[in-house]
């Protein structure tokens, strides 16, 4: 039976896709797979499998969404097993969603298959855990592009109010903004805040400071990157494991420690 799989490929670390979603490249006669993936996935693809760079970037879109919805309902109804592989989880500002949608409305049938979404793991990564009994008992995953922050006077407000750990994907650009609104909004001045960038890659670098000083401790840190705001954050100064790991493995590995 033709099948669609729409795949979190989870967050770099080639380790940490799902055993399932694993399989599901392993059989798949198509993949079609996206910009943040770690590309190394592709090697476990059948030697006659047909692979697809659907090429994603801020600002760029190599294929446009509807033509990788067209190209998911293409595959599929010619008979073929096909992944669909997302970087994350790909019901986490993955747009996973609107594929889901595009082949439920041709009846093709589908299965989703999650993957440790960057918001989750970059942190662990960089030696913060979102939750802590002392700290922290709520995390929200926010984008920093969201139509909503735009259209809502009181969306950070309420964000703000209600959240201990704010991980904000899609925000590098937009961090002098994002500090001013967190600031404006309530947030202490030094509230602590870090920047994630590659998290669980050998070029992961992380970047800790205060809403008041982090965009010009940051200004070198560019996409991808995951934006952690919240009192989580200094447990990194006893917590950080992964880049002390790479340091010993290879000296020449960049540690900046904020
Ligand atoms: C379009 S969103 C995709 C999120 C993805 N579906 C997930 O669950 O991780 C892209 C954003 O995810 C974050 N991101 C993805 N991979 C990352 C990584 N390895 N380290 C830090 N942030 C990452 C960045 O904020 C980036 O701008």
């Amino acid at each position: 039976m033709t099948k669609v799989y729409i795949v979190g490929a989870g967050p770099g670390d080639l380790d940490l896709i799902t055993v399932k979603g694993l399989k599901a490249i392993q059989q798949s006669d198509v993949i079609l797979y996206d910009r943040l993936i770690n590309q190394e996935l592709l090697d476990e693809a059948k030697e006659e499998a047909e692979l697809i760079y659907c090429g994603k970037r801020p600002d760029h879109h190599a294929l446009t969404q509807p033509t990788i919805n067209g190209l998911l309902c293409k595959y599929a109804l010619q008979g073929k097993t096909v992944t669909r592989l997302k970087g994350g989880d790909p019901f986490i500002f993955g747009r996973g969603g609107e594929e889901a949608e595009a082949l439920a409305k041709r009846n093709i049938q589908y299965e989703i298959v999650p993957g440790i979404s960057s918001g989750v793991a970059a942190p662990a990564y960089a030696g913060i855990p979102v939750t802590h009994r002392d700290f922290s008992s709520s995390v929200a995953f926010i984008s920093g592009v969201s139509k909503l922050g735009e259209d809502q006077a009181d969306y950070w407000k309420s964000v703000v109010r209600s959240m201990d750990t704010l991980c904000i994907y899609m925000g590098v650009k937009k961090l002098p903004d994002i500090c001013a609104q967190l600031i404006g909004n309530g947030c202490a001045p030094d509230k602590p805040i870090a920047l994630v960038q590659w998290g669980t890659t050998e070029q992961q670098q992380t970047v800790a400071g205060t809403l008041e000083n982090i965009v010009e401790k940051a200004k070198d840190i560019e996409n991808p990157a995951m934006i952690v705001v919240g009192e989580v954050v200094k447990l990194r100064d006893q917590l950080q494991w992964f880049e002390q790991i790479a340091l010993e493995e290879d000296p020449r590995v960049k540690q900046v420690v904020g």
